[in-house]
């Protein structure tokens, strides 16, 4: 008798174990056809005139506060393997509606060119236009290591296993970067297969004499930023990766009294700048 139940049992589970790889089976393949699908259609709607630059070069272009002062270095806050929380501090560049995060690191030399280094600090900033589907800030973000979000421990990250310095991480559907990394910070391919799967695409930053912040120029080791993916014959790369990322958009405005280009940082403090609170 107890033979008959084990099995009865036994032909349960393996039915069960059947179904259930079909439907894991069906479930990937759905998702796939719909990224594949929404890759497909973001390139059918690329209208042809889309790689057009509208400037010739990258503008070199002073970071401002939301009261049109210029940033230092100095007033950027810093996170340390022990923060808990970091603000949102986002700019756009090259063009306009193309926002970036800025981030300084302490503790950590994160590997240049275009990242600013000050004591023991590295400031550096990422694209904040996610390279898997395009999800920009805030769903895209820094969260240090004391600030895992609920979507990241869903999918298996504890205090053990986020890394020292935490990680941008998007909420869209789980793409992970890593700024130590610099350039090449791609955590890993995140839970969704896509050929734009890439690391941030990074902005030069600079100084000049009186210390106050410039993005100048992108690193062109990067892919292009997500949004300007597609030419006829496809993604671009190497030298043609500026023209695309200046294709398409606005530029940004001339500032005469610092005869530059001007972005803004936005903060999450919504206020003053964080470094004068
Ligand atoms: S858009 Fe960011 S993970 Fe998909």
């Amino acid at each position: 008798m107890m033979g008959e139940t084990s099995k009865k049992e036994s032909q349960d589970d393996e039915e069960y174990d059947k179904t259930r790889r079909t439907f894991i089976k069906g479930a990937t393949f759905s998702i796939g056809s719909l990224l594949l699908g929404g890759v497909s259609l973001e390139r059918f709607l690329t209208p042809a005139s889309r790689n057009t630059p509208v400037a010739n070069s990258y503008p070199k272009a002073i970071l401002l506060d939301s009261a049109g002062n210029p940033i230092k270095a100095s007033q950027i806050p810093s996170a340390t393997t022990q923060s808990s929380s970091y603000p949102i501090m986002s700019f756009n560049y090259p063009l306009q509606n193309e926002p970036n995060i800025l981030m300084r690191l302490h503790g950590v030399k994160i590997p240049g060119p275009g990242v600013l280094y000050e004591g023991r600090d590295s400031i550096l900033a990422l694209s904040g236009i996610c390279q898997h589907l395009g999800c920009t800030v805030p769903l895209l973000d820094y969260h240090p290591h004391g600030s895992i979000p609920f979507e990241a421990k869903l999918i298996g990250y504890t205090d053990s296993n986020w890394p020292d310095y935490g990680l941008l991480y998007c909420k869209c559907h789980g793409s992970q970067y890593d700024p130590t990394k610099g350039a090449k910070n791609l955590y890993n391919s995140g839970p969704a297969p896509s050929p734009a799967n890439h690391s941030l695409p990074q902005v030069y930053l600079e100084t000049d004499s009186n210390g106050y912040i410039y993005a100048n120029g992108m690193n062109p080791e990067s892919a292009v930023i997500r949004g300007h993916l597609w030419q006829p014959a496809g993604e671009v790369k190497g030298s043609l990766v500026e023209s695309e990322n200046l294709s398409g958009g606005t530029e940004l405005p001339f500032d005469n009294t610092f005869g530059a280009y001007k972005t803004i940082v936005v903060s999450s403090s919504n206020g003053p700048w964080p470094g004068d609170l």
